[in-house]
């Protein structure tokens, strides 16, 4: 079982897999801190028993401002998920360089550059969880999914700023991975290793067992997809 101290905050808890993920980490003994953007829906019934704080991933501060909050709060997160993502789409899916510059700068901005202040933030508190107690295993799960290896048109935005993401996590893998800190880029797949149904609930049970070491043991780039038995699995690639 969980101990009760542990703490996890997602950014971006949307209606599908954001808070499904939140309510499997409530359940099984975490703290739980959501970020969401529109303060609006931060009292929500929905997220009762949740600490809810108010970001925009967009905006570097709003970032700093929600871990300080959190971490004074509920304490430091042992576990980050970054889940916030922005798509604009082409009209036009064979014609991608007919998105205005500025709608593609707004995308990056959620899907890479507020990805960065997040893993800035965490990896420090991180590192600062270490030092205090050499057994805990922080961990950063990106919600990912296949643009970064199979690149169409269509997610112009998306695509380039997964890709920026997996590169991070990449590299947070290799800086980091010695001092016991752990960082995953998380697709589903379909069966077949291509585009998968998205289900909040198989996302959240996977996030878990890689909070638990027991998905993820190929590296930092996780695909996983879920059997005829209903069972999460790891596709090797
Ligand atoms: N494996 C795959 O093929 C696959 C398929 C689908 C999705 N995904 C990934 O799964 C994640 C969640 O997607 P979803 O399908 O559950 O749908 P979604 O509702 O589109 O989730 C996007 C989340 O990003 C948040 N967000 C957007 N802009 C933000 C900002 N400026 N500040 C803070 N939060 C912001 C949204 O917050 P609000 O609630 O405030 O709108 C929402 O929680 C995404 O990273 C997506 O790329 C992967």
């Amino acid at each position: 079982m969980a101990s009760a101290s542990k703490v996890v905050f997602i950014l971006g808890a949307g209606p599908r897999i954001g808070i499904s993920v939140a309510k499997r980490f409530l359940k099984d003994g975490y703290k739980v801190a959501i970020g969401k953007r529109n303060p609006r829906t931060l009292h929500d019934p929905e997220h009762k028993d949740m600490y809810s704080v108010a970001v925009d991933v967009s905006q570097p501060s709003s970032v700093a401002s929600a871990f300080k909050e959190v971490t004074e709060n509920l304490g430091i997160p042992q576990l980050v998920v970054y889940n916030a993502a922005l798509a604009t789409f082409p009209a036009d899916p064979t014609n991608p360089f007919t998105i205005a510059p500025d709608a593609f700068q707004q995308d990056i901005a959620v899907n890479a550059t507020g990805a960065y202040a997040a893993l800035y933030h965490a990896t420090s508190r991180f590192l600062q969880l270490k030092e205090q107690d050499r057994t805990v295993a922080p961990a950063f799960i990106a919600t990912g999914n296949l643009t970064p290896f199979m690149p169409k048109p269509l997610f112009v935005t998306l695509g380039t700023g997964k890709s920026a993401l997996a590169y991070l996590i990449n590299i947070a893998n290799k800086a980091y991975k010695e001092r016991g800190l752990r960082f995953y880029y998380v697709a589903k797949t379909s069966p077949e290793g291509g585009p998968p149904q998205v289900d909040g609930p198989e996302y959240a049970e996977a996030f878990l067992q890689i909070a638990k070491g027991e998905l993820g043991l190929e590296g930092w780039e996780v695909r996983f997809t879920v059997n005829n038995q209903g069972n999460i699995v790891e596709i090797s690639h």
